[in-house]
């Protein structure tokens, strides 16, 4: 392939050089692996490597995800930039006319750096031949998609000369029917270290670990993005625990209760307006204030919840309205509180769940001390590594990028994990909704049915009906059920011709 740079004298021996220093890995493997040959002999070599395949394999038929991590990744990396990225490059980049001609009269060419591969997007560095910008790559980006055999496309700007393009391979949501949590029987069937709400990218349940892990939550994103089903699906996996009383919900929904008056049944207390909702924080943090100094003189902490000391959830939807938007009195008297709710009550099982559509410092400026934070569909670029932490983007959270057809879809940085995992909550209806609220009082010990029974003794509340969200999501199940089903390998693996 032909330098950016003019004026540099080639020889065979340098290119080789250089090839050798530009790629230590795949060169070390083949000496490696020919240094074995010559010295244990062709034949063990190939049985060595047979086993190694074999035991890939079987690994990877056992546990994708883990093998995906630890081995997937890089082998994907590495086979996709030589047989993919690499060997076509300099077609598409002729074809999608991406080079640029210098004085003399030669053709200089962007040079792929190299390659990154996770399980939904590839992601390629590229150095901008003299002359272009990123622009000139955005305005091909379809054509780049379909040489690729992509489903989407996106180019960023890494630092001057240098970008990245990304290629979304797959889409593991279009296809995957993400269950609603169960209602347990029992309060001690709730596992708080395992609240699962939803599932990942590979397929798996998805928890949340509000025992100890997650103990703050912090949601971003823009209206529509989902941030509601997260919400309503931890507090399904919470339900028995609020059927015995031991959790109460703290909720405030500045927004009217837009979100939440279906579940008003549900609370321990409920604010629809700022105002309140100060007021319910300030009750919020006096109660678990009172709780602390209790315990402390009790001399015990508590790990489970009981009835005498109940989880205590205190979820906040629309969090700026608290800390940004509000009027000026409200943000200022919001924020030492809510510092306070989301460091001091670990012990007496205080956790916040807050979801916010802006998740930058302004709006938001305690987010630092939620210590999960999971990004939905965001409104811009920049955005994702306010809310995942930097350098989150990079490694493959394209969460400005989540389809809009595909809400509920979320990045989540999991801890001892690198890279952001790729999750989708269970969506809880209105109906669903109403089930959870029958399901957590009636006051009926008995069996209680997991699904809608009309004879259940509590009465569904009025408000149910009359204030549910009217969101239309027959919309993007229609959507859902237009995708045309490709099998997969015809367009993961894109291979050889384009014409
Ligand atoms: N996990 C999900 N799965 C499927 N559809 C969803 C999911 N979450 C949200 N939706 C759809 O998107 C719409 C908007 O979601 P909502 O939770 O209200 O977004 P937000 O609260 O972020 O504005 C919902 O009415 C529903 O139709
Ligand atoms: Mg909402």
């Amino acid at each position: 392939m032909r330098d950016t740079r003019v004026g540099v004298h080639r020889t065979p021996v340098r290119s080789a050089a250089r090839f050798v220093a530009r790629h230590p890995r795949s060169t070390g493997s083949v000496v490696v692996l020919n240094s074995a040959g010559l010295w244990a002999g062709y034949q063990a070599v190939l049985m060595a490597a047979g086993v190694a395949v074999v035991a890939g394999v079987s690994w990877r038929l056992l546990d994708q995800p883990t093998f995906d991590r630890f081995a997937g990744r890089l082998l994907r990396a590495w086979w996709r930039r030589w047989l993919v990225y690499q060997r076509q490059w300099q077609r598409v980049v002729f074809a999608c006319n991406l080079t640029t001609t210098d004085h003399r009269g030669n053709t200089l060419v962007p040079k792929l750096l190299r390659v990154r591969s996770a399980w939904v997007w590839d992601s390629l560095h590229i150095r901008l031949a003299k002359g272009q910008q990123p622009e000139d790559f955005e305005e091909v980006l379809g054509r780049l998609a379909m040489a690729f055999k992509a489903r989407a496309a996106a180019v960023r700007l890494l630092k001057p000369g240098k970008i990245a393009l990304d290629f979304q391979r797959r889409e593991p949501f279009d296809e995957m029917l993400v269950p609603l949590p169960e209602l347990g029987e029992t309060a001690d069937e709730v596992d708080l270290g395992k609240l699962v709400i939803g599932r990942d990218e590979y397929g798996r349940d998805f928890g949340l670990n509000l025992h100890d892990k997650d103990l703050h939550i912090l949601l971003g994103g823009e209206t529509g993005a989902g941030k509601g089903s997260w919400l309503w699906a931890l507090l399904r996996t919470l339900a028995p625990l609020l059927r015995a009383g031991h959790a109460r919900l703290w909720v405030i929904d500045p927004k009217g209760g837009m979100e939440f008056s279906a579940g008003r049944p549900l609370f321990h207390r409920f604010a629809d307006n700022e105002r309140d909702g100060l007021a319910l924080l300030a009750e919020y943090v006096e109660t678990l204030d009172r709780t602390k100094l209790q315990l402390g003189r009790g001399g015990h902490r508590t790990a489970t919840p009981s009835a005498d000391t109940p989880l205590e959830v205190l979820i906040i939807d629309e969090l700026a309205a608290l800390t940004a938007y509000g009027s000026r009195d409200i943000v200022r008297a919001a924020e030492p509180l809510l510092s306070k709710a989301l460091t001091q009550y670990r012990a007496v099982l205080g956790r916040v769940i807050a979801a916010t559509q802006e998740p930058d410092k302004n709006t938001v400026p305690m987010r630092g001390l939620f210590p999960t934070r999971i990004a939905l569909r965001l409104a811009s670029a920049s955005y994702v590594d306010m809310c995942l932490g930097e350098g989150m983007r990079d490694m493959g959270a394209l969460a400005d990028k989540i389809p809009a057809y595909l809400p509920g879809v979320a990045y989540v940085k999991k801890d001892g994990r690198r890279e952001p995992l790729r999750v989708r909550a269970a969506y809880t209806s209105d109906d669903d909704i109403a089930e959870l609220v029958r399901f957590c009082t009636s006051t009926d010990a008995a069996v209680i049915p997991l699904h809608r029974d009309t004879t259940t003794t509590a009465t569904p509340p009025a408000e149910s009906s009359a204030t549910a969200d009217a969101v239309d999501f027959t919309a993007w199940e229609v959507e859902d059920e237009d995708v045309e089903e490709i099998p997969e390998d015809e367009w993961t693996e894109g291979d050889e011709d384009i014409a």
